[in-house]
């Protein structure tokens, strides 16, 4: 009665909580509290006995304004997750192909399952970049979309802009390149890919933002896709009406009010990043150049121990068993812990 391949996903674990006087690294949040001027606007919000505002009108305009484009070249959705999965939906028939960087965001490969369409991993290099040369020839004729994702999660490295675009020529203009920023406001490098400045030329490109990381807020699930009407027009069409709650919208606005206190809070963490980077250089690890909000610490068959050491100094970080061990900059207070794990890790 049920599709075989949801029924082999995994049980649904819920991650761990954050251990008594530690710091729960594991998932890419912001660990500054919510802005009092976003509580504020969501406690304005008091017609909860009405449906929202269908489209997010008022949010779509505001973000059209923000990036100097129009509101037809704008979706918002429930998270961007939810914005690939309603573009998986408007592409892919059965038997049609998304060709995606693995190891990435382990959100892909659930949400082209879930859309029905056909997973095409194409593994990334050993330093946990696309490998864009063999995305390119991976193309095939049931090949509908392309994700790219930049910073890449868990690599934390970015594309490069010469690179992107090298990449885009190759690719044929019936196939849509998603372009995942969730991580774009943390990211330092000059030479890093930006996806709308790439949008005029390339209809087929579209890129995927989200609420959740900069904008602290993933408790209020909100992402925005941005690109030309066509793509934006269809992946609004897959998606269920009324999907951004009045909260959600309010809590946005609010949030966009608030910018410059946000990137403030951006280049705190961004400072921690590079303070935690110059400590693990020192420790001689060498990783990927970190630009998201994250650090990436590819210890293969040692992921599991390496979590548990640092669980040991009370944080959580997210283990991919085999692979590496991922930990989110945090508060201030976790940064002597998490270098005193991985001091412990490396000696290992
Ligand atoms: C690369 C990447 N894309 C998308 C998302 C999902 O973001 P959202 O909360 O907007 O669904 C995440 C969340 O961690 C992510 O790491």
């Amino acid at each position: 009665m049920f599709r075989e391949e949801l029924l082999a996903f995994p049980a649904y674990s819920p991650g761990k909580a954050a251990p008594q006087d530690g710091f729960k690294l594991s998932s890419n949040e912001n660990p500054f509290p919510t802005l009092p001027s976003v509580l504020a606007a969501v406690q304005g919000v008091e017609d909860y006995n009405r449906y929202p505002e269908n489209g997010a009108g008022t949010l779509v305009t505001r973000l059209a304004s923000i990036y100097g484009v129009q509101p037809e070249n704008v979706v918002v959705g429930s998270g961007s997750i939810s914005l690939l999965l309603q573009a998986f939906l408007a592409t892919c028939e059965t038997g049609d192909e998304v060709i995606y960087p693995w190891r990435s965001f382990e959100g892909y490969p659930s949400t082209i399952t879930v859309s029905g369409a056909t997973k095409h991993p194409v593994p990334v290099r050993p330093d946990g970049s696309h490998d864009l040369e063999a995305m390119a020839e991976a193309v095939g004729p049931r090949t509908r979309v392309i994700l790219l994702c930049s910073p890449n999660n868990p690599s934390s490295n970015v594309l490069h802009r010469d690179e992107v675009e090298r990449f885009l020529a190759r690719v044929p203009e019936n196939v849509l390149v998603l372009l995942d920023e969730a991580y774009i406001d943390f990211v330092r490098d000059s030479e890093a890919v930006d996806g709308l400045a790439l949008l005029e030329d390339h209809p087929n490109l579209v890129t995927m933002r989200t609420f959740s990381k900069a904008y602290a807020l993933p408790g209020m699930r909100l992402g925005y896709a941005i690109g030309a009407e066509l793509p934006i027009r269809a992946i609004r069409a897959a998606g269920l009406p009324f999907n951004v709650t009045s909260a959600a919208i309010a809590a946005a606005i609010a949030s966009l009010d608030a910018r410059d206190e946000l990137m403030q809070q951006v280049e705190t963490i961004v400072a921690t990043r590079n303070r935690v980077l110059a400590g693990l250089v020192d420790q001689g690890w060498d990783i990927p150049d970190p630009q998201g909000n994250f650090v990436w610490l590819p210890v293969g068959d040692a992921a599991v121990s390496a979590g548990e050491v640092f669980e040991r100094h009370g944080i959580i970080a997210r283990v991919f068993p085999g692979a590496g061990v991922r930990v989110t900059i945090g508060e201030e207070a976790s940064v002597e812990p998490l270098l005193a794990a991985a001091a412990e890790i490396i000696a290992a």
